[in-house]
């Protein structure tokens, strides 16, 4: 089964309306293989830019916009909440759900998480899907049953038959923007494990759901995270902010 290639930009709350025109620009020169897919997703308030600088530029129909967050909410009294009809508004095509950042600084828990990977499906996007360990529970030999309890929420909410049609990014805590790495036959090992507890479930969607790698991802590290076999591409924090390093990955892919 061939999956495509993700490379997911996340920019978190960095970057601004000129990085927006760089970026659109150089993605506008860079080769994309066939097979692999680009998305970026920059804060709310560079959304619309980016939509519009995509037609501007004419884009590879490969290079997709994506959000970072969404209200579990459909509309109403919520300040500061953007719904999922919102982001369908302009153009959002990914949402990423429940990052770890979310679930920590604003306790975002597996089941607030399951119900908005829920909404974003219902709305015609495809959410990307965050779990990961912390360090501690990873060095306390907890990192599967912590996977596990993150996975089954969603399982249970949108059923196993809608499963392949989310991305999921795996992003050990630790890793995340510290410049420590998994190694590659560490990432493996834990992508194989999550891959393997979808397939205990459903074997074909486990080998149809794409699975990205997250935690300090760079350019000299991607070639070999992607090349392992249950690593479908990557979630990219602090390198999706450098133009020439991001375009780099996504060509070198
Ligand atoms: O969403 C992206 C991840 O949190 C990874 O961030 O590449 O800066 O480590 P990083």
């Amino acid at each position: 089964m061939t999956r495509p290639v993700i490379v997911a930009a996340n920019w978190k709350m960095n970057g601004c309306l000129s990085l927006v025109d760089e970026m659109t620009a150089s993605l506008a020169k860079v080769e994309l293989s066939e097979n692999t897919r680009v998305i970026i997703c920059p804060s709310f308030p560079y959304l619309a830019s980016f939509a519009s600088k995509q037609i501007d530029c004419n884009l590879n129909a490969n290079i997709a916009l994506g959000s970072q967050n969404v209200s579990e909410h459909e509309k109403g009294a919520y300040t500061g909440e953007v719904s999922t009809e919102m982001l369908n508004e302009v153009g959002v095509k990914y949402v990423i759900v429940g990052h770890s950042e979310r679930r920590s600084l604003y306790k975002e828990t597996s089941s607030l998480v399951a119900h908005k990977v829920a909404k974003v499906l219902n709305a015609g996007m495809t959410p990307i899907f965050c779990i990961g360990e912390s360090e501690q529970e990873r060095e306390t030999g907890q990192t599967n049953t912590v996977l596990a309890s993150q996975i089954q929420p969603v399982i249970d909410e949108i059923g196993i038959e809608n499963f392949s049609k989310i991305v999921v990014a795996y992003e050990p805590v630790w890793a995340i923007g510290t410049g420590k790495t998994a190694s590659p036959e560490l990432a493996q090992e834990t992508h194989q494990f999550i891959r393997q507890f979808i397939a205990d479930v459903d074997l074909e969607v486990a080998k149809k759901v794409s699975i990205l790698y997250g935690g300090s991802v760079n350019a000299a590290n991607c070639k070999e995270l992607f090349a392992q076999q249950d690593i479908d591409g990557g979630l990219i924090g602090g390198a999706s902010l450098k133009v020439d390093e991001f375009s780099h990955i996504c060509s070198a892919v």
